[in-house]
């Protein structure tokens, strides 16, 4: 997608090093930021350079790609895979990206090593590019039918960002978004500002600027009465992790906006590539729940009358705080999961009927 009216992919390979968009530093400024060696990829993904489960999982691949580049010795390949799944725990994309690395390198030799790293990471991303695209079409279909009914501009609500900018392209909940806009389906977006990161502010309502779909920061706790007025005619929104029961985890605050919208009969839905469904875990409860540092809600960051990034303390010296990242939202108040195969209720029977 387009920022400042070039085209632009998350993450990419030029002569031997890789290439992101340095997240933390959006929408204040943009700079394009460069990872030689495993352990950049690793610190990009620990303090959300990169950031969105799909784009995690991109980093991931390349970051091995960088350690087979760094040295073939196998332990420290092996040692390499181990830190990158554990540079944040909730997304299942990353083990899942580096899983399906991790196979491929175990059986080739030392000579073919690092082209057969580096083609299996372009594919991933690649692959996910595909998929995000492919959301975008079977969830435009949604948003469609909405549009033939009401005659009149769609609302949607999203969270956090689950947009182009967390994934390689597209994005997963505004693929839908971007193809409507394409399509000439006028589409307002109610995007929650997402404390304590602010990813909707600073994220979500940048790309949707850049792309010229109109949007609405909101404090995260407005979509409750916007439904109730009926100013929100859907909902979608990412996740970092799926199961095959249809629970879905996402960015915290997604499940009290689940809830707020099964009580306003507004249609929940959940966007997503098959790699961050996890057929493993059983129970909801099982899923590692990222717990960040407190110092994400209680300083916060922003452009001074210089225009120089600032950080400040908002919260009293002495008070504690606690930053859960991620919440449950489960499977009975999401309308359906948008994938790349198509639309699937959320249940186990659901998910079967798309992926087996
Ligand atoms: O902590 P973040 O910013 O990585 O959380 C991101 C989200 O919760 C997204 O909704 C999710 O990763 C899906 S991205 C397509």
């Amino acid at each position: 997608m387009k920022i400042e009216g070039k085209e632009y992919r998350t993450i990419w390979y030029e002569r031997n090093i890789v290439k992101i968009i340095d997240q933390t530093k959006l929408p204040h400024q943009f700079i394009i930021k460069e990872l030689k060696t495993v352990n950049d990829a690793i610190n990009a993904i620990k303090i959300m350079e990169v950031r969105g489960a799909p784009l995690i999982g991109g980093t991931a691949a390349y970051g091995l790609a960088l350690a087979v580049q760094e040295s073939n010795d196998k332990e420290f390949i092996k040692k390499s895979a181990e830190e990158l799944i554990q540079s944040r725990p909730t997304a299942i994309n990353l083990k899942w990206a580096v899983d399906r690395m991790m196979k491929k390198l175990t059986v080739v030799n030392s000579k073919q090593i690092l082209d057969i790293a580096l083609k299996e990471a372009k594919e991933i991303c690649d692959e996910d590019e595909k998929f995000c695209k492919n959301i975008g079409i079977n969830g435009l279909k949604i948003i469609e039918k909405i549009y033939n009914k009401k005659k009149d501009t769609v609302n949607i609500l999203t969270h956090c960002n689950a947009g182009w900018l967390a994934t390689i392209n597209w994005g997963t909940a505004t693929s839908p978004i971007y193809h409507a806009h394409k399509k000439g389906i006028p589409v307002h977006v109610w995007v929650d500002e997402t404390r304590p990161r602010n990813q909707g502010a600073n994220l979500t309502s940048y790309e949707l600027n850049e792309e010229k779909i109109p949007n609405t920061i909101i404090a995260d706790n407005t979509g409750g009465i916007l439904m109730q007025k009926g100013e929100v005619d859907m909902c979608i929104v990412g996740t970092d992790r799926t199961l095959s029961n249809g629970d879905v985890c996402n960015k915290i605050g997604t499940y009290l906006k689940a809830l707020a919208a099964h009580d306003n009969n507004v249609p929940f839905y959940v966007a997503l590539p098959s790699s961050t469904i996890d057929w493993k875990i059983k129970d909801a409860q099982d899923i590692p729940i990222e717990e960040r540092s407190s110092e994400e809600l209680s300083y916060i960051e922003g452009i001074d009358e210089d225009n120089k990034i600032k950080k400040v303390l908002i919260y009293p010296n002495n008070s504690k705080a606690m930053n859960l990242a991620f919440d449950i939202t489960p499977a009975k108040y999401v309308t359906g999961l948008i994938t790349e195969k198509g639309i699937s209720e959320a249940s186990s029977e659901g998910l079967k009927k798309l992926f087996n």
